[in-house]
């Protein structure tokens, strides 16, 4: 049986099941596929929705804005358009390690598109990842979240997706070869990890909190990025929204790895956020905490900046209510890199985030706060060496107290001082994180 496998972790109780299944070997060829459709998910560059598309807060009577409303909580529109394409004509690829995976043309279109399913099947396709045909979708598509999705969001969703004007564009066929392109494989995939269902609220919990996780669990399939997965790709329900990684791509065809951090309210994760931080972050991309740089800006950008004020307000109760869990150990460097650290940190970083890390506020020249960054403590380092790497790009049209996008820094530090820097501040101020190697540095060059 492959070694990280924990059956108790994944929730499975068919153990005769998976013997077999991983007898039959299936299990490592399987993996292999899922984690890498997994971690290679939303597509970057993505276009942004022109302010005149953008969703309407709150379409109370109108059933048709209201499914414009939804689709952009799902952001749909990210993974489903790509770069110079129709809107929601798909084409987007999702590279991985055994081929490409193509989004699909959900427009009107009668033959490319979903213009001649009913609402049976678009409620399949969402609730359990299986497409008109019968075939099964691969979980590049968040169907895992969608499943939460109601029968009346997704009656609405689908009759807004009708809406869409018609593009007969043709995706490309994936590029995938044998097992990889079987889809039925899929099948047992789903009967180890996936549980389909509506989302239930919990009557113990105000309503903000669970139109919140409705949200945040659903449409807004947050944990794509923010849970760890188990060698299978499965996100870890018990470890879920503790921190996740994402590979985007990158012009030229390569991908970057990032981390998503831990948004549960742990030491290093959104401890130190108040409601209003999350608020302002999911609306603007800025907070006092911070700004978005990465992966974000997309989420931000297309989908929860268009959001209205109560449902954000709603998953910010949501997320300030996950129990802690904390994946970043307190760590003491050795003196060697202590002093390293130190010193690069005072030369290249101090100015602007300060000796003791604090940081600022918004709207001045100087840096976010790094002490209680979820940032600088994310159980995977991949952000943090990316801003130091590479810098920020912070959201446009930027608030008035804003942050600056913060330079990159690539050019004046080796993969040995990035990896100091960046151990340094996950071991100071009481932060958080592993210590990064100067591998872990290279892998993001
Ligand atoms: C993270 C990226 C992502 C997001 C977000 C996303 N999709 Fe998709 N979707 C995909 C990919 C990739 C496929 C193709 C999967 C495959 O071929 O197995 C797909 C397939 C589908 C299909 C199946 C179509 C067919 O012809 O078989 C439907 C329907 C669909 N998506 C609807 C939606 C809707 C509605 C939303 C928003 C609520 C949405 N998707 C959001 C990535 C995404
Ligand atoms: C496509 C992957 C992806 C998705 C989907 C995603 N995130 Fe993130 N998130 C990231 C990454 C990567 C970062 C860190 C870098 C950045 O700014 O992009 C991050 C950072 C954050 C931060 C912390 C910012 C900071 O500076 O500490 C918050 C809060 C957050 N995300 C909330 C959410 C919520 C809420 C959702 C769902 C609506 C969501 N994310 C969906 C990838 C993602
Ligand atoms: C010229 C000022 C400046 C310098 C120098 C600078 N930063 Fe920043 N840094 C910023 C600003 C402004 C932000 C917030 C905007 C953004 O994300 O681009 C930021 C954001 C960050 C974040 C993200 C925090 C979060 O929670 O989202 C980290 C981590 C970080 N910096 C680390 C560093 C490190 C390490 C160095 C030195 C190698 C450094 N910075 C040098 C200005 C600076």
């Amino acid at each position: 049986m492959p070694r990280e496998f924990d059956a108790a972790k994944t929730g499975l109780t068919d153990m005769t099941l998976l013997l077999h299944f991983c007898r039959a070997s299936t299990a490592i060829v399987l993996g292999a596929l899922v984690l890498s459709t997994a971690s290679a998910q939303e597509p970057s560059p993505a276009p942004a929705v022109e302010p005149a598309q953008a969703a309407a807060p709150e379409p109370q009577n109108d059933p048709l804005a209201r499914g414009k409303y939804l689709a952009t909580a799902g952001n749909c529109i990210s993974c489903h358009t790509r770069e110079g394409g129709a809107p929601f004509a798909g084409g987007v690829a999702f590279k991985t390690d055994f081929g490409t995976i193509y989004s699909t043309n959900i427009t009107s279109d009668k033959t490319a598109g979903i213009g001649g399913w009913t609402q049976a099947q678009f409620t399949r396709a969402m609730r359990e990842g299986i497409a008109a045909n019968g075939e099964h979708l691969y979980p590049a598509f968040p169907y895992t979240a969608f499943t939460k999705v109601s029968d009346e969001d997704l009656g609405e969703i689908f009759a807004y997706i009708k809406s869409i004007p018609a593009s007969d564009s043709k995706p490309p066929p994936n590029e995938m070869g044998f097992p990889f392109n079987q889809r039925s494989l899929m099948s047992v995939w789903n009967t180890l990890f996936f549980k389909p269902g509506v989302f239930t609220a919990d009557p113990k919990q105000s309503a903000a909190y669970n139109r919140g996780a409705y949200l945040v669990e659903g449409l807004g399939h947050c944990g794509a990025c923010h849970s760890p997965r188990n060698f299978l790709g499965a996100e870890q329900s018990d470890q879920a929204m503790s921190g996740g990684v994402f590979n985007d791509k990158i012009p030229g065809g390569a991908v970057r790895r990032w981390s998503g951090v831990n948004l549960t309210s742990a030491e290093s994760g959104l401890k130190l956020w108040t409601p209003e931080d999350i608020v302002a972050y999911l609306k603007t991309g800025h907070s006092n905490r911070s700004a978005s740089y990465g992966p974000m800006n997309d989420v931000i950008g297309n989908s929860t900046r268009h959001l209205s004020d109560d449902d954000l307000a709603a998953m910010a109760t949501y997320i300030k209510a996950l129990a802690p869990i904390e994946r970043s150990p307190k760590v003491a460097l050795d003196d060697k890199t202590q002093r390293a650290g130190d010193t690069l940190y005072t030369i290249h970083c101090g100015t602007c985030h300060l000796p003791t890390g604090l940081g600022a506020t918004p709207g001045t020249e100087l840096g976010a706060p790094l002490v209680g960054s979820a940032v600088a403590q994310a159980p995977d380092p991949a952000s943090l060496i990316n801003i130091i790497l590479y810098g920020g790009q912070v959201l446009s049209p930027v608030p008035e107290k804003a942050w600056k996008s913060m330079k990159a820094l690539s050019d004046n530090l080796s993969d040995e001082d990035v990896a100091a820097i960046a151990s340094y501040v996950r071991a100071n101020w009481g932060n958080r994180g592993g210590p990064v190697t100067a591998a872990q540095v290279a892998n993001q060059r």
